[in-house]
């Protein structure tokens, strides 16, 4: 069994957790995880993300408004939004970014919604944790004008964008693609990143690694993905864990 398992993206606010996320929280410690930092989508789900961290104290949560959820927000979702920045469990601004494979969004709302929120994120000194789904250019753009602290999550560029993304200091997150039969980018990316600027996450309820590919996913399922990671690189399972775990506590703060 594995410890020390650092989950740097998750959506327990998620209704998919409805039934059991108490039970499933209660225990998740035992499975070896110590670290979860839960991503709001919008402000309803960032009050429930805060909800969760002040019950929980493993877990920590990142507030923002996702690229799909940009069409709902009201006019003054984002000064909400900033209000809440100052919690004390709150680490990062997330998710953000921009998606256009789905395009729940009008791309010109996501970009809008993108900058204010790198921009609060730089206000605030607070990292990001972005989306970057089939918007490579524009998502780089933005990056290198403002130079935020943070992580591309779940990221499927290529090994040129995973270079740039590097390049700026941020971090590249990888979950359960990695473990897909056809995940030929996400292994060459796997490969590429240097461990001292990788962070392991679920995405769940999404994402689950192979064999568990298409079921719920929650963080006890992430040695799946730390295992064809350190595979790839060659090294330990645990001391790429334990690297990853001290990666996301110096990016989001974390001292204990
Ligand atoms: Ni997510």
């Amino acid at each position: 069994m594995y410890t020390n398992i650092f989950d740097s993206h998750a959506h327990y606010d998620d209704e998919r957790f409805s039934e059991d996320l108490h039970t499933l929280l209660a225990d998740i410690q035992n499975a070896g995880v110590s670290h979860i930092v839960n991503c709001a989508t919008n402000l309803s789900s960032a009050k429930k993300c805060i909800e969760l961290s002040e019950k929980y104290p493993f877990i920590y949560t990142a507030l923002g408004v996702h690229p799909h959820e940009c069409s709902d927000a009201q006019n003054d979702e984002l000064e909400q939004i900033e209000k809440l920045l100052s919690h004390n469990k709150c680490v990062a601004v997330g998710e953000i970014g921009l998606d256009y494979h789905y395009d729940f969004s009008p791309r010109e709302l996501q970009l809008d919604f993108f900058e204010k929120q790198l921009i609060l994120a730089n206000k605030y000194n607070l990292p990001v944790i972005v989306h970057d789904r089939e918007a490579h250019a524009d998502t780089m753009n933005l990056l290198k004008k403002y130079k935020p602290k943070g992580v591309v999550h779940c990221f499927s560029g290529s090994v040129e964008t995973a270079k740039e993304v590097v390049a700026l200091g941020m971090y590249i997150g990888l979950g359960g693609a990695v473990t897909f039969k056809n995940a030929k980018k996400p292994l060459e990316v796997a490969a590429f990143v240097p461990t001292d600027k990788l962070l392991l996450e679920t995405d769940c309820p999404y994402m689950s690694p192979v064999p568990f590919r298409g079921k719920r996913n929650d963080s006890t399922l992430i040695p799946y993905t730390a295992q064809t990671i350190a595979q790839v690189k060659d090294i330990d399972v645990q001391q790429l864990i334990d690297i990853t775990n001290n990666n996301a506590k110096k990016l989001f703060s974390i001292s204990d």
